[in-house]
């Protein structure tokens, strides 16, 4: 009996639409099980609506719906995404449903049967005109660090100190506005501390966790753990806590569950009951987590205490990603980068987004950057130009020259299958390691070989002295076409099941990854021919762009808006001439803007985060925010000094950082300033010259 493995994706909340920033994930998640399922494994793709929590309680209540009625328009509008994704999951449920509260209710009776709980009485900020206590994000007030105003209740975006909501001065409920009081409430905790010996060794096993989150969860663990609060008052949607009047499960309490009552779902649907049990509770299965770096601490501390109380299987991977970033920074709703899957796919077939953010998926951590011209430039390159160009060649030479009916494979071709066999093997490897990236480059090398044998043979010259060699040619060129099919229809089902139609091979693309070894297209006759995808062109991103920026928000500020040109001043004189030594010792480079923030004190600062390609970010104090605001110039490409020595920067004697280098700008000061900046396809750290 093959073991099953079972790979989950973070739950999405059904308070909101699905966007790229999800997308990265569960395409890559789906990419890896479709491949493990090529592969003949018995993989499961598990997901579920994350369906509790305030938010979705007041969003609801202001949507005027019933909480269930709310998370179920989101979870229609989820679904339709994904399946035009081609997001494949085996079971798509969700938390608020029986399944998850039996669950749950059966983790929670062992984590009290066990002495795991403790309870404390606490004091919160409470909202008597809503009739509510209030979570970090629903009330705001000023920093009690720095003074700035209207900073939310657990970290200030100015200065980035972290505090309780009860540190903030002057606080107010977001949902009302009113001054919130204090009120004491008792709730349920889990002494995670009573874990930690388990977590370690759990962290510890090999291939558990990729190096640098097992360093996070030992500093953790070093630091000693916190008791997690798991009871929320009424109002709240989600499970009630059995015996416990008028408190709820936290939601992170019954997300995770999500993933146990979905495959009893699967379960159900797929008549494979017994096999719920087998994973979840006997350890007869593996379980894979993927999730983004922002949920960590619940996936390697939370959930596997959780299940080890519980007695419950643990997972046996939790494999982190990197955020998604667009163009170097962070997803912006007004510079159109926010984009949601419905509006990519209205006008961008998503069939460029699954070979893009694969062929950019390695095993690590690093942040996935979604660059619009190298989408165009890549998915151009290798899907259209590389892979699709041998089908269309090949199977129309074939089709029209050669009235469809494939040759043999000669004796010298076989040190092409030879070649053609060892990017399998690399394929396999790689995709098992999630190496995503690894499984598509082995499919565009053998294409590769593929066009170079077409082109280099001229089947449309050799035709007319030997026909049987131009055929078997062709014959071979697509049986390499064939393989490196198989080898990206994990990334690309849907242009998989074209090419089968091409090649006259079963529908539903391949069934195994064997057959890119297979070699058996000789003799017969090929199907339909016709073309298999189009070139991606820029403008249909750009609309992308344009349709996902706030309709009715006001004009960005500079650089994007033409300023007026001043006019032209005194021109000043030039300094003396230098050798071209004295030039060439100024280093300069390309910096992408990742992070930009006033600094305190000053109306003259911004603390800008650079890249400059070194694996860092570094700090940059620049004199420019007269000019900027901090927001125009996140994003942008400037020029930097960066061999400049770091320098001590001050504001009336304090200290308020150091610079590590210097943003070239034109302009006498103050608002004249316009900083340098360079085409958006400049890889930061380019040298400029
Ligand atoms: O961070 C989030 O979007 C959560 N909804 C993820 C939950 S994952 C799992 F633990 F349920
Ligand atoms: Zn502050």
């Amino acid at each position: 009996m093959s073991t099953p493995i079972l790979v989950t994706a973070g739950l999405p909340y059904a308070n909101g639409s699905i966007h790229i920033g999800h997308l990265v994930e569960y395409l890559m998640t789906d990419t890896f099980v479709r491949a493990l399922k090529l592969l003949g494994e018995d993989a499961l793709y598990i997901c579920a609506d994350d369906t509790h929590g305030t938010p979705i309680e007041i969003n609801a209540k202001k949507a005027g719906v019933a909480p269930e009625d709310f998370v179920a328009r989101f979870a229609k509008e989820h679904l339709e995404d994904f399946h035009a994704f081609g997001i494949d999951f085996d079971s798509f449920h969700s938390t608020n449903s029986e399944e998850n509260r039996r669950w749950v209710e059966e983790i929670y009776g062992k984590l009290k049967s066990g002495g795991y709980l403790t309870r404390r009485t606490i004091e919160q900020l409470y909202d008597e005109k809503a009739g509510r206590f209030l979570p970090d994000r629903y009330v705001k007030g000023t920093c009690p660090k720095c003074g700035a105003k209207d900073q939310y209740g657990d970290v200030c975006e100015v200065c980035k100190s972290t505090y309780e909501p009860t540190d903030l001065i002057d606080p107010y409920s977001v949902e009302t506005g009113t001054k919130p009081v204090l009120r004491s409430s008792e709730h349920l905790y889990v002494e995670l501390s009573r874990f930690a010996d388990f977590l370690r060794e759990w962290s510890a096993a090999p291939g558990r966790l990729q190096p640098d989150i097992k360093a996070f969860v030992d500093a953790w663990l070093d630091g000693g753990l916190k008791d997690w609060c798991i009871s929320r008052d009424t109002p709240y949607f989600g499970f009630p806590i059995p015996d416990e009047p008028g408190k709820f499960f936290y939601v992170w309490l019954d997300a995770p569950v999500g993933y146990v009552s979905s495959t009893e779902n699967w379960g159900r649907l797929a008549h494979r009951a017994g096999d719920v049990d087998r994973i979840w509770r006997q350890n007869g299965g593996r379980i894979i987590h993927v999730i983004g770096k922002d949920i960590v601490y619940f996936h390697t501390l939370f959930w596997p205490a959780m299940l080890h109380a519980a007695g419950l299987s643990v997972p046996s991977q939790v494999r982190v990603h990197g955020m998604l970033t667009v163009d170097g920074v962070k997803m912006s709703k007004s510079r159109g980068t926010f984009i949601n899957g419905a509006t990519f796919r209205k006008h961008v077939d998503p069939l460029y987004l699954r070979y893009y953010f694969a062929s950019k998926t390695g095993p690590g951590t690093d942040d996935i950057d979604l660059s619009l011209e190298e989408l165009v430039n890549r998915v151009n390159a290798e899907l259209v130009n590389t892979l699709a160009n041998l089908i269309s060649r090949a199977a129309t030479f074939l089709a029209d020259r050669l009235g469809g009916t494939y040759g043999q494979l000669r004796p010298e071709a076989s040190e092409h299958l030879a070649y053609a066999k060892q990017k399998v093997a690399e394929a396999e490897a790689a995709y098992r390691n999630f190496d995503l990236a690894g499984g598509v480059r082995a499919a565009v090398e053998v294409a590769n070989l593929g066009n170079k044998l077409f082109q280099d043979a001229a089947p449309w010259i050799l035709i007319k002295t030997d026909e049987a060699a131009a055929r078997d040619l062709v014959t071979l060129c697509l049986n390499l076409a064939r393989t490196a099919t198989v080898l990206v229809a994990p990334a690309v089902p849907a242009y998989a099941e074209r090419v089968y139609n091409i090649l006259g091979l079963p529908a539903g693309g391949p069934g195994h990854f064997e057959e890119a070894l297979r070699f058996d297209l000789v003799g017969r006759a090929m199907g339909q021919k016709g073309r298999v995808v189009e070139k991606l062109e820029r403008k249909a991103l750009d609309q992308v762009i344009e349709d996902s920026k706030p309709k009715d928000a006001a004009p960005e500020a500079a650089p994007e808006a033409k300023p007026e040109a001043k006019a032209a001043p005194a021109f000043e004189a030039l300094a003396p001439m230098i050798e071209y030594d004295s030039f060439e010792k100024v280093d300069l480079r390309v910096g992408l803007v990742k992070t930009a923030e006033v600094v305190e004190g000053s109306d003259k600062l911004l603390r800008l985060s650079i890249d400059l390609g070194e694996g860092r970010d570094r700090t940059i104090i620049a004199g420019i925010r007269l000019a900027y605001a901090p927001e125009a110039v996140i994003g942008q490409r400037v020029i930097v000094v960066a061999n400049l020595k770091p320098r001590e920067m001050k504001i009336k004697g304090k200290i308020i950082g150091t610079s590590e280098g210097m943003v070239l700008a034109a302009g006498p000061g103050g608002k004249d300033i316009w900083a340098l900046s360079v085409s958006a396809v400049a890889p930061p750290g380019t040298r400029v010259r």
